[in-house]
């Protein structure tokens, strides 16, 4: 069964953190330095599980900054990153942020354009990669 929780960083930082190393620094190689940027205890902390072993994370700081979106190799495409978004996206909402936005890999452009995200400036590199700014709405003036 998955479940999706919104945890403490300090209690929770080894589950999340092994999820990020294992999904961003073994499979892709991005320097395990990069991934600690101070930012992690201020942030809403999503937690998925199946069966009660983490198997996804992903965060969002306080301004609508989603980051760190992560779901282990095996667990793909059953939708737990989507949960994972639905649960961040709607977080914002109730904070009655603007917009939530990130900066997409390429590879996963399309999995946050199903979700709602446009892609909103240029490319740029970060860690090695390409990535894609992209943005969300969730106010009706910008949706009408
Ligand atoms: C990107 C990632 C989080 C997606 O997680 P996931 O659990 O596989 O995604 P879901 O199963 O919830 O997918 C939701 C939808 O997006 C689609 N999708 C997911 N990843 C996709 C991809 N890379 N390209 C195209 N479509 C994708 C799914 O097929 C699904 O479509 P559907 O609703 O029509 O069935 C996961 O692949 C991952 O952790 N990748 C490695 C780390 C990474 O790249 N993180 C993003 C950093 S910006």
């Amino acid at each position: 069964m998955i479940t999706l929780e919104t945890v403490d960083f300090s209690t929770h930082s080894e589950q999340i953190l092994s999820l990020r190393y294992r999904v961003f620094s073994l499979e892709q190689g991005v320097d395990p330095a990069i991934d600690i940027d101070g930012l992690d205890n201020d942030a809403i902390q999503i937690l998925a599980r199946v069966d009660e072993i983490p198997v996804g994370t992903g965060r969002m700081l306080s301004d609508g900054h989603i980051g760190r979106i992560a779901v282990l190799a095996d667990f793909r495409k059953s939708g737990i990153g989507k949960e994972i978004m639905l649960r961040l996206i709607n977080t914002a909402r109730d904070r009655e942020l603007e917009r939530v936005f990130l900066g997409a890999q390429v590879s996963a452009v399309p999995f946050y354009q199903k979700i709602g995200f446009s892609p909103c400036g240029e490319n740029y590199m970060e860690a090695n990669i390409l990535h894609t700014p992209m943005a969300l709405y969730l106010t009706s003036s910008h949706n009408d």
